[in-house]
């Protein structure tokens, strides 16, 4: 088995910076400042700051070693389930530092901004046609905040007829997201449980449809890596109660150029444009979560949005200037034109063709993770799995060996760890996302390590699993409580392991 030993910065010991140099050391040459005594109305320090004093190369050198201690996408694959962690294409880097696009300014006039109200505009256009819906509001910053955009334009558009409503359904499989949105939004949430094959209980979801329900949000594929196979009929049974259809679009990327979500009923779904059109993640952003929305729900579309009359682009920037009714404004300007920039650059440069040929090796890949596993960890469910592979702990039964313990060993392997504990629906989950960027060597390589990990554990050395990890700066923190949190090892009666 490989041992980690490839990034040696992620082993050493890395001091403060504040325990490196000596105060009275400075990489610049300052010239002497005059007396300025009474600047600041006789305030003066009384002690020196206390800032470290490094030479150039030292400073370099503190934040090089730092960097290195992060596991990223560009040292390894990051098998993170949900997160769809894949290689952003350098290209669309360069074209988002382009003079005149990274330098525009928010605030410029519009007839001096033209070609970013194009670029705007042609994204919300690939966008349109890719979902098959009439239009879609850009300006959300991340997946979460889409959502919130869409049950907002579903709260409008009830309200508007004057029909008030109470309930919005999630299954119990939804992203935490999703539930979080419709209480933000002002609903009460039903949980709907899964059926025994990890898709949404379509008995269960009509028995709780009825006309205070405003909305039902799905997942699709879901949160187990499944595509809901009765979704025409989850669609039709809510619009038979006057609901609205979200369907949380994260996982688009295991469909795109493949399924439109118009032709399935949806009346608005956000796109996590780093998912499934390579923008960066950032961290904790700068995202964008784009929402297409049904021709019902177009005119709560918020503001602002970019008119093409095809004499010129503007922009509508305030509801006062709408033809529609703008459930209000989400976000300060227009939204994160920088990803616009890269996520349009990767539709164009892949084409139709290209993004339909990404989803599907993105399902190609989980399902050869799927296939080499099998036999050593557990499957949640049967049958083949779309863009995301879910095991669970049951391979590690009579071992001592929890799935966080499985984790965090895979750390000693060099790998970042698959999601774990998510979906809760799933005890003990682990899930595992490739993405379509990962070569057959790569993903090799990884089950390789995997393989050989579980049958390290099913052999009884558990006790270096709760050890792991042991490589890296700091070790494990106080993770354990965690894992057996009664939330996290909580289960539905109707995903139950009978046959355990
Ligand atoms: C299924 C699903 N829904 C919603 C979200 C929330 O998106 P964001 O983190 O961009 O707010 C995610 C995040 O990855 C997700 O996987």
């Amino acid at each position: 088995m490989a041992t980690f030993s490839g990034n040696r910065g992620l082993q050493m010991e890395q001091p403060l910076i504040f325990e490196q140099g000596s105060p009275d050391r400075t990489a610049v040459d300052l010239p002497d400042v005059p007396a300025v005594g009474d600047r600041l109305g006789g305030l003066k320090r009384q002690q020196p700051v206390g800032l470290p004093g490094l030479s150039e190369p030292e400073v370099v050198r503190h934040y090089t070693r730092l960097s290195q201690k992060n596991y990223c996408i560009d040292s390894g694959l990051y098998p993170l389930g949900s997160c769809t962690m894949k290689h952003n294409p350098r290209l669309n880097e360069k074209l988002a530092r382009l003079p005149g696009i990274g330098d525009l300014h928010p605030l410029q006039p519009v007839s001096t901004a033209q070609g970013a109200l194009m670029i705007i505009d042609a994204c919300a256009r690939w966008l349109m046609a890719l979902t098959g819906m009439p239009a879609v509001a850009m300006s959300p910053g991340a997946g979460a905040h889409g959502e919130f955009v869409g049950m907002a334009a579903i709260r409008a558009a009830h309200e508007d007829r004057g029909d008030a409503r109470r309930r919005v359904l999630v299954p119990e499989s939804a992203h935490g997201t999703n539930p979080a949105t419709a209480v933000a939004c002002g609903y009460a949430v039903e949980p709907i449980p899964a059926n025994r094959r990890g898709r949404v209980d379509i008995g269960r979801l009509r028995a709780a449809l009825a006309p205070d329900v405003a909305a039902i949000m799905v997942t699709n594929p879901n949160t187990c890596g499944l595509f809901e196979t009765d979704i025409l009929d989850i669609a039709a049974a809510a619009h038979d109660v006057g609901a609205y259809f979200y369907c949380d679009g994260a996982n688009f990327n295991a469909i795109v150029g493949r399924v439109r979500p118009g032709d399935l009923g949806v009346d608005a779904m956000h796109i996590n444009l780093h998912k499934t059109f390579s923008t960066p993640h950032g961290g904790g952003g700068p995202g964008s979560g784009p929402v297409v929305l049904s021709a019902a729900l177009a005119p709560y579309a918020p503001v602002p949005y970019v008119v093409n009359e095809g004499d010129g682009l503007s922009l509508v920037e305030y509801a006062a200037a709408s033809d529609g009714k703008p459930c209000g404004r989400i976000k300060g300007f227009h939204g994160q034109f920088g990803m616009f920039v890269r996520a349009l650059a990767y539709m164009m440069s892949m084409g139709s063709d290209g993004l339909k040929q990404a989803a599907t090796d993105a399902v190609i890949n989980a399902n050869y993770v799927m296939a080499r596993l099998k036999d050593v960890m557990t499957p949640s469910f049967d049958g083949p799995c779309m863009h995301e592979a879910l095991f669970d702990d049951r391979f590690l039964k009579g071992s001592e060996i929890t799935t966080l313990d499985f984790a965090k060993a895979l750390i000693d392997e060099g790998y970042h760890p698959m999601t774990v504990y998510f979906p809760l629906i799933v005890p003990g989950a682990m899930l595992i996302e490739p993405t379509e960027t990962e070569s057959r060597q790569s993903l090799d390589r990884f089950i390789d390590v995997m393989r050989a990990l579980a049958a390290r554990a099913v052999a009884g050395d558990a006790e270096r699993f709760r050890n792991a990890p042991r490589f890296t700066p700091r070790r494990r923190l106080d993770e354990t409580s965690a894992a057996r949190h009664p939330v996290l090892r909580w289960r539905t009666p109707a995903v139950d392991r009978a046959a355990e």
